[in-house]
């Protein structure tokens, strides 16, 4: 759910969007069925958003922070070309069960790797350049997953920060979740390797564009 755009108004956004395949209406239907907090998973809209940034992107190798049961997996793995790679992190086995269902039913799913334990521990393991970033996963690590990132971002590679404006929170931090994203948001505008917009996309999203 958008809780900045009227109802109304997402729904027709949402009409006039790729619809998402058979396959993705099904793991939201599981996911929102079995899993603690499924509004965790990225809607249709930005699930559909990042698929178009990859394919604007040409990125051919991602890393995904918070695969959570891999709707967003799912829908950037369909962005990519034949040969390109989505390495994603998670530290749920329950999830990862229903995301590992889900990827070897995909026509995309032999696209992805998984990678289970914290995200940090799996980023020091990573040195070939990365394309394209999506961080979705602990608020209090995503300035973190940032500095981690960003070196092995290639020049003009895009990093994807979801959830940064936190349902308006961020206007009245009340809670650690809540600073860790306003710090995070800081960080970056005052970035002078990087070029950012932070988008009223769902709960916000930063993208945040590496300068050579
Ligand atoms: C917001 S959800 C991701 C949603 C997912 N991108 C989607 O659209 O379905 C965040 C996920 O990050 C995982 N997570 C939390 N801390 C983590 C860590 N330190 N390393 C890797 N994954 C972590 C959680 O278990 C959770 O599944």
């Amino acid at each position: 759910m958008n809780e900045f755009i009227d109802a109304v108004v997402e729904q027709f956004a949402r009409n006039h969007t790729e619809p998402e395949s058979d396959l993705h209406r099904r793991l939201r239907e599981e996911t929102y069925r079995v899993m603690d907090s499924p509004q965790m998973q990225v809607d249709a809209i930005e699930g559909r958003f990042l698929k178009m940034l990859v394919r604007l992107t040409g990125a051919r190798t991602i890393l995904e922070i918070g695969m959570f049961t891999g709707y967003s997996t799912l829908m950037m793995a369909e962005g990519l070309p034949k040969d390109g790679r989505l390495i994603t992190c998670e530290i749920d086995p329950k999830a990862e069960a229903i995301a590992r269902r889900y990827f070897a039913e995909s026509p995309y799913g032999d696209r992805i790797t998984v990678r289970m334990g914290p995200a940090l521990e799996t980023i020091k393991t990573l040195s070939d350049p990365l394309d394209l970033v999506f961080i979705d996963a602990d608020k209090p690590n995503y300035s973190n997953y940032y500095e981690a990132t960003l070196p092995l971002l290639r020049p003009g590679g895009l990093i994807i920060a979801d959830n940064v404006l936190w349902s308006g929170r961020v206007l009245d931090p009340q809670d650690a979740d809540a600073h860790a994203l306003v710090a995070f948001d800081r960080m970056v505008q005052s970035d002078p390797r990087v070029e950012n917009v932070c988008l009223t996309v769902r709960d916000g999203m930063m993208l945040v564009w590496k300068r050579s």
